[in-house]
């Protein structure tokens, strides 16, 4: 399957990945609503790298299995990665003075939510949406 590759370096980039993330959902024939979910997740992941890692990248394509498709986003950076997984998945906690909301809204909108992240090293979400 045909990957897109997005490289996040400024907020022009969360559009142009927002747009890309839309058309894939589209193709999948993702309801509206489920649109908004997928560009609200590629949002906040986006937005993450940006303010954290300073700069990185996302790759989305359509996954097929058996009985189904979806779209996989991976998005990733070699910033300084995050010490405590568990706070930074839990609601409220933010270290930029955000509400905190980003990484655990993007699992809940999500149906699949994988986190990998050493520090010093970075950070890599893999996340994907069904279409049902
Ligand atoms: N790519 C990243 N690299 C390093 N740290 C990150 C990254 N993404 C998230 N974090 C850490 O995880 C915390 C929680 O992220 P989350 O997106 O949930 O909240 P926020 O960005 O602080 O606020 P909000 O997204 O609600 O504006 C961040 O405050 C930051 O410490
Ligand atoms: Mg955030």
């Amino acid at each position: 399957m045909d990957e897109i590759l997005i490289p996040i370096c400024g907020e022009s980039d969360i559009v142009v990945a927002r747009h890309e993330g839309r058309a894939l959902a589209v193709q999948l024939g993702f309801s509206t609503s489920d649109q908004v979910l997928v560009t609200t997740a590629i949002s906040e992941v986006a937005r993450n790298i940006i303010q954290y890692a300073d700069h990185g990248r996302m790759t989305m394509s359509i996954v097929e299995e058996q009985d189904r498709r979806g779209i996989r986003i991976v998005a990733q950076d070699e910033g300084p990665g995050i010490q405590d997984v568990d706070l930074a998945m839990m609601d409220g906690y933010s270290t930029g003075g955000g509400l905190g909301l980003g990484l655990p809204g993007s699992r809940r909108l999500m149906d699949e939510f994988e986190l990998w992240t050493q520090v010093g090293k970075g950070t890599r979400i893999t996340m994907t949406k069904w279409a049902r």
